[in-house]
């Protein structure tokens, strides 16, 4: 599965968003590499400097499950509002995959790219060896 394919999913997903604070609910898709899927959703929180963006609940969801192959993800922000991920988020994700194909609304529709695209000489695992 493809990170545009899982735009569907991405978007069912909003509408579990914890996001009381800012309304701003975002769903995330991500697709390990033996095809399941895992789903993930903002959660903020009354203190608000502990809000998790949905891609890194995507993430965690999928690393407890015991998968940690990371092929594609993708995003979905309120209404077709740009939501790229995060600074923190592209650094989450890196640590699995710096290949991760990776998808998001826009206005004039969906982007498809790459993690390493979006963080470019990226510190990973690789730079502790
Ligand atoms: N947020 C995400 O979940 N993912 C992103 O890519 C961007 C931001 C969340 C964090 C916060 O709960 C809300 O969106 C507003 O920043």
């Amino acid at each position: 599965m493809k990170a545009e394919d899982l735009i569907p999913r991405a978007m069912a997903m909003r509408e579990n968003a914890y996001a009381p604070y800012s309304n701003f609910a975002v769903g995330a898709a991500l697709v390990t590499e033996d095809g399941t899927v895992f789903g993930g959703v903002n959660v903020e929180n009354a203190s608000y400097g502990l809000a998790i963006c949905a891609e890194r609940t995507a993430a965690v969801a999928a690393v407890a499950a015991g998968h940690r192959n990371f092929r594609a993800i993708a995003i979905a922000g309120p209404g077709s509002t740009v939501t790229a991920p995060c600074g923190a988020c592209r650094q989450f994700l890196n640590e699995f995959n710096p290949q991760l194909e990776v998808a998001y609304t826009t206005p004039d529709g969906m982007k498809v790219t790459t993690l390493d695209a979006l963080l470019a000489d990226a510190f990973g695992p690789k730079n502790l060896q």
